[in-house]
């Protein structure tokens, strides 16, 4: 039996070797390195058994009628599944997989690190200011950053990616690390010294304060104007998540009030837009006291290689009649 697969999208080349080199597989690219635009989205998935899908594109009802009855399998080349109609899937047979992969933990908790030290020491200000040719003399006041030794760090959801940043803070940087999680990790404990705390005893405790939790219903809006206030006014928060897990609106307000001192984000609550209303006067890029990259904590080479391999390999077990490593349940 052949198995006619879509890509959506120009992915990093190890998986799709991968997939030519079965000859179950039909595949067709959408080969373009932008989103593949709705409309060609829902002629091309038509009479496909399996779509290999980005987070860019919703996969829900109506791409799945587009389709037809005939599609098994949604292998998302992602760890976050969001964009994916689970219950959708799950309610007319169609296996959904993701692909996370150490290199995608280790990529993602590099640069939640490299957030919280760009806050911390003002490198994008920094940056700005030499560029803009203002540093003319050596200044014992100036652009005074703060350090990271010994400060506290709050990591909300310790799973894969969270655990990973955690490792990194403890053995690297000497940092006290307290985390909140749907469980208690008691390896997590033993090895880095973290220490469990409620949401809000981790958000009043903590000098930073990071996000590694999954969209879902339970964690949509979690950070809003309540926790803001409940954060010290020296704290910075990171998120390499989910946009919509904070409440951009409550995140400017609480900044241009000094309720927090800085944020690093790298997802955003309308993305791709920065700001869900750019009109409202408290904009994001016009802050000085945060950094923003557009949704690249994972994109290393060796990330995105692992996500394109993962997301074949998904693939391929399926059409063996095997369960899929990384099946969504
Ligand atoms: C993911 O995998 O969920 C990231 O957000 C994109 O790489």
């Amino acid at each position: 039996m052949k198995f006619k697969v879509l890509v959506t999208r120009d992915i990093p080349d190890e998986g799709i070797k991968l997939l030519k080199r079965d000859k179950r597989v039909e595949l067709e690219i959408y080969e373009h390195d932008k989103p593949i635009p709705r409309k060609e989205l829902l002629k091309r998935v038509k009479g496909k058994d399996i779509i290999l899908s980005i987070l860019t594109e919703q996969m829900d009802k109506q791409v799945m009628d587009a389709a037809g009855p005939q599609l098994k399998m949604i292998a998302n080349f992602a760890v976050g599944f969001d964009n994916v109609d689970v219950a959708e899937a799950k309610r007319r047979g169609i296996m959904v997989t993701n692909a996370p992969h150490e290199m995608v933990s280790e990529a993602v908790a590099e640069h939640t690190i490299a957030l919280m030290f760009a806050l911390a020491h003002r490198i994008v200000e920094t940056d700005a200011y030499t560029r803009a040719g203002k540093y003319h003399a050596w200044g014992p006041k100036m652009l005074l950053g703060t350090g990271l030794s010994n400060k506290t760090i709050g990591i909300i959801g310790a799973g894969r990616i969270g655990g990973a940043v955690v490792k990194r803070l403890h053995d690297g940087f000497n940092m006290k690390i307290l985390y909140n999680n749907t469980k208690r990790d008691e390896r997590l404990e033993q090895e880095t010294g973290a220490k469990y705390r409620s949401l809000n005893q981790l958000l009043k405790e903590s000098d930073i304060v990071s996000l590694h939790v999954p969209l879902l219903p339970s964690t949509r809006g979690m950070i809003g104007a309540k926790e803001f206030k409940l954060m010290k006014k020296t704290a910075f928060i990171i998120n390499t998540a989910r946009g919509p897990v904070i409440q951009e609106k409550a995140l400017t307000q609480a900044l241009m009030s000094g309720e927090i001192a800085g944020a690093g984000l790298d997802v955003y609550e309308c993305e791709p837009l920065i700001d869900c209303n750019p009109n409202d006067r408290i904009e994001l890029r016009k802050m000085n006291d945060v950094v923003l990259t557009p949704h690249t904590a994972s994109a290393t080479i060796e990330a995105r290689q692992a996500m394109s391999r993962v997301s074949a390999e998904n693939i391929l077990a399926f059409i063996k009649g095997k369960t899929p490593p990384n099946q969504v349940k």
